[in-house]
């Protein structure tokens, strides 16, 4: 299993041990949050991640986006290991893959317009002339629906509208990768539905990567190509998303399907209400099998 060569992810052997405190035998009993994960993602696919909550979803999403180094295994991106923090090679890997979690007001400064953060996040890692600078945030913010509301503070945002302007900042950078850490799981079924379509339609315009964790397999459902299971810190089975989904080899898969928790007939009608146009387009560069 391989993406092309300099393109996209690849994870060997991933694991994640973090110290429990507990002694055996005068050693420092480790506990492993991921245990051997393989995976890759291609450039312009999307990957889903489903499983339990303390499966190792964000752990794994945190070794794939390069924030947390892993204890064994490695991480090639589009070619490179990540770099160490503060060297000219990190800063550049930053820019270029960036993560949208959960909660959106968590990350912004209360503070600042809209349209500030934006431009600062572009300010950080180009050197721009201010108009420039203003106008290339003006069109990212116009490019997620915000483009009436620059000025703007956070708190005079709805949460959806606030999700969005977290969008606008990661992207703004053009990264290659987006790992998206359950973005859309506060948000109401409705809105959760237009935060997905305008990934879906970023993703293409920009030809992004997308690493999109959730425990709600009805999302992860329609905008990933492939989607892998984690359980108890393994990469139970992982496969086109489709064949996945109608097919699933492995008994808790299959057990995790059947529990989808978004799709009770009410949540399908909220969401058929508000028309969404979940679209999976094939990446850009071929999935290899
Ligand atoms: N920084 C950390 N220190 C210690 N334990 C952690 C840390 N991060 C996660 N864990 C543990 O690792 C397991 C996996 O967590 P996590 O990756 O957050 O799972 P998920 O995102 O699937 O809910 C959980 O048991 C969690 O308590
Ligand atoms: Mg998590």
């Amino acid at each position: 299993m391989s993406v092309h060569p300099g393109k996209g992810v690849v994870a060997t052997s991933l694991v994640q041990t973090y110290a429990t405190g507990r002694k055996l035998w005068g050693r420092a009993e480790g506990f492993r949050a991921v245990n051997g994960v393989s995976l890759t993602i291609a450039e312009g696919e999307t990957l889903g991640i489903v499983g339990e909550s303390g499966s190792g979803k964000s752990t794994l999403g945190r070794m794939i986006a390069g924030i947390e180094a892993p204890t064994g295994g490695s991480v090639t991106f589009w070619g490179e290991h990540y770099a160490r923090v503060g060297t000219p090679q990190w800063r550049s890997q930053r820019r270029q893959v960036q993560v949208v979690f959960q909660n959106p007001a968590a990350v912004v400064d209360p503070r600042w317009t809209i349209h500030a953060q934006v431009r600062e996040a572009l300010t950080t890692h180009e050197r721009l002339a201010s108009s420039e600078a203003d106008d290339r945030a003006q069109a990212m913010l116009v490019m997620v629906g915000l483009g009436t509301m620059g000025r703007r503070l956070p708190h005079q945002l709805s949460g959806g509208q606030l999700q969005r302007a977290v969008i606008a900042r990661a992207l703004v950078l053009h990264p290659r990768l987006v790992v998206c850490d359950e973005a859309v799981s506060a948000l109401d079924v409705s809105v959760q539905a237009q935060i997905i379509n305008l990934l879906l339609e970023l993703r293409e315009r920009l030809n992004l990567s997308l690493m999109f964790i959730s425990h709600d397999l009805s999302v992860v459902r329609h905008i990933s190509h492939r989607v892998g299971v984690m359980h108890n810190g393994e990469l139970l089975e992982i496969g086109d998303s489709a064949a996945l989904f109608d097919n699933p080899r492995h008994a808790y898969t299959r057990r995790l399907l059947s529990a989808i928790p978004a799709d009770t007939p009410r949540k399908r009608k909220q969401r058929d209400a508000a028309a969404v146009r979940f679209v999976t387009t094939p990446p850009k560069t071929p999935i290899q099998p």
